[in-house]
C-alpha cells in the first residue's frame, strides 16, 4: 500500500525509546493503599511505574530516544522536528527547540509542539507521512515525550509512567510504511483534561473508559467506511496503552464490532514494555508498537499491524502500518531490553520524594542533583530559564 497523491511509501524508518532508571514496584503502592497487589498486577495489567529524577524531563527523555538514531542515521535530510507531548514546560516556547539543540540539528530545521493529550504523536505521524510524501529527499523526526502523574492516592495514581520515544519519517522505510486510509473521531468530552495552573490532570477515570471504547468504535466505521482493510487481515494490534488490561479491553471490543476472532495473543506482544513502564501518554502507543515489533515471535514481514491512538478531551484514530522487509535488523530491542532491565527500585518514600520536583516559580536559582541515566541532564532553572546540558560532552 503506498501513500497517495504521488504513489511513494512513506513510513517509520527508524524506532528507538528511552526510559528513565528508577522506577516503583506497584506492590509498594499496593501497600500505601491498603488493597491486593493483584488488583493492579492483574486489574490494570501493570507491574512498575517509571520515574523521573529532577534533571530529566520530556526534553532530556526525549534527546535519548533520539540519540540512537541519529547515531545511526546522522542528521542528514532532517528538516522537521515534531514534539508530542501533555506535559509541556512551557506555554509558548516549543520543547523540541531545546531538543534541537541538544541533538545538534540544523538550523535550517522547523520545529514545533503538538498537543492533544495522548493523541497527538498520531497527529505528528501523520503530517510528517504526508510531508515527506511531497518533499522524498528530506526526513521528519517525530519526538513523543511524556511523564505521567496523578494526585496521590488516587485511583489512576496506580497507572503513572513515563517515557519517551524517538521515530524517523522517510520514504522507503526500513521498518513500516502507513496506510494512507485512516479512520478518525473527535468529540468534546471532559474525561481526562489539565488546566493550565494544574501539575496533575482532572480525571473521570470510568467515564475515559468508556470513552476510549466509544471512540474506538467510532473510528473502525470510518476506517472500515473510507476503504480500510479487514479485521482477518491484521496479524498484531496496538492500542493506546493508558494501561496494559484497557488495550486488551479494546481488542475484545474491537473483534465483537467486527465478528472476528477476540484472540489476545494478536496484542499481547504490544503490551510487554508498557506493563514496565507504566502510561507515558502521547508515547504509549508508540512504545506499544516497538514492543509488538520486538517481541512477536512471528516474522512480521509484509504483514499489517493495526494502530489504535486515543487522545482524551477527545481525539481518536485507527490507522495500518506494513512491516517492511528486513525490519529485524533494523529493531534496538538489545537496547531497548537492557534500558528497561537495568533500572533501579525505589521505596515509596523515595517515590514520595522525586515527585516533589524543584519549581521556582520566584525565579531563583535551583541547581538540579545528578540523577539522570543518561547524558541529557535539565542542570538548572535559574531566573525562569530551564538550562539543559550534554553531560558527555
Ligand atoms: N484481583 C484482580 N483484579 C482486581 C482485584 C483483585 N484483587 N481488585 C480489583 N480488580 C480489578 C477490577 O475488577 C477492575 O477490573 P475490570 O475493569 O475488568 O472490572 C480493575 O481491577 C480496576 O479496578 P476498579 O474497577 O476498582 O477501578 P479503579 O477504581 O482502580 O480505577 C481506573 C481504574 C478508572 C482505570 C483508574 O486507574 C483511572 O482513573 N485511571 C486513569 C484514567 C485512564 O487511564 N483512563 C483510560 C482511558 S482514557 C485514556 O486512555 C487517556 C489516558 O492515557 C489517560
Amino acid at each position: 500500500m503506498t501513500s497517495g497523491a504521488k504513489n511513494v511509501k512513506v513510513g517509520i524508518d527508524s524506532l528507538s525509546f528511552f526510559v528513565p532508571g528508577a522506577y516503583l514496584e506497584l506492590e509498594a503502592l499496593a501497600e500505601r493503599h491498603g488493597v491486593n497487589p493483584d488488583k493492579f498486577e492483574v486489574g490494570l495489567g501493570q507491574k512498575k511505574i517509571a520515574l523521573t529524577g529532577f534533571d530529566e524531563d520530556v526534553v532530556t527523555l526525549a534527546a535519548e530516544a533520539a540519540l540512537p538514531i541519529l547515531d545511526a542515521e546522522g542528521v542528514e535530510g532532517i528538516d522537521t522536528l515534531l514534539f508530542a507531548t501533555e506535559t509541556g514546560i512551557d506555554q509558548s516556547k516549543a520543547a523540541g527547540v531545546y531538543v534541537h539543540r541538544l541533538l545538534n540539528l540544523s538550523p535550517n530545521c522547523r520545529t514545533v509542539e503538538l498537543k492533544q493529550a495522548c493523541y497527538s504523536a498520531t497527529a505528528a505521524l501523520q503530517m510528517a507521512c504526508g510531508y515527506v510524501s511531497r518533499n522524498p529527499e528530506k526526513k521528519v523526526l517525530v519526538v513523543a515525550s511524556d511523564v505521567s502523574r496523578y494526585d496521590l492516592d488516587s485511583a489512576a495514581e496506580a497507572t503513572q509512567g513515563c517515557g519517551a520515544v524517538a521515530m524517523l519519517v522517510s520514504v522507503s522505510p526500513k521498518l513500516l510504511t502507513l496506510d494512507p486510509v485512516a479512520g478518525c473521531f473527535t468529540e468534546d468530552i471532559m474525561d481526562f483534561w489539565r488546566p493550565n495552573y494544574r501539575k496533575t490532570p482532572l480525571v473521570d477515570g470510568k467515564y475515559s473508559t468508556l470513552r476510549y471504547l466509544n471512540a474506538l468504535e467510532q473510528c473502525w466505521k470510518d476506517y472500515q467506511k473510507n476503504g480500510g482493510r479487514a479485521y482477518g487481515e491484521f496479524v498484531q494490534f496496538c492500542y493506546h496503552l493508558p494501561f496494559s488490561r484497557m488495550g486488551e479491553k479494546g481488542h475484545r471490543h474491537l473483534a465483537k464490532l467486527a465478528n472476528g476472532e477476540p484472540n489476545l495473543d494478536r496484542c499481547k506482544a504490544s503490551l510487554v514494555y508498557n506493563r514496565e513502564v507504566g502510561n507515558c501518554y502521547a508515547a504509549s502507543l508508540y512504545m506499544g508498537l516497538a514492543s509488538a515489533l520486538e517481541n512477536t515471535e512471528i516474522d512480521l514481514t509484509g504483514k499489517p499491524i493495526g494502530l489504535y491512538s486515543y487522545g482524551s478531551g477527545a481525539v481518536a484514530e485507527f490507522f495500518a502500518a506494513e512491516v517492511q522487509p528486513g525490519y529485524g535488523d533494523h529493531l534496538l530491542k538489545k537496547r531497548h531490553k537492557a534500558l528497561l532491565d537495568d533500572r533501579k527500585a525505589v521505596s515509596y518514600d523515595t517515590y514520595l520524594s522525586l515527585r516533589a520536583v524543584p519549581d521556582p516559580q520566584d525565579g531563583s536559582s535551583v541547581e538540579m542533583p545528578r540523577l539522570a541515566r543518561g547524558r541529557y541532564r535539565l542542570a538548572k532553572i535559574d531566573k525562569h530559564k530551564r538550562h539543559y546540558v550534554n553531560a558527555s560532552s
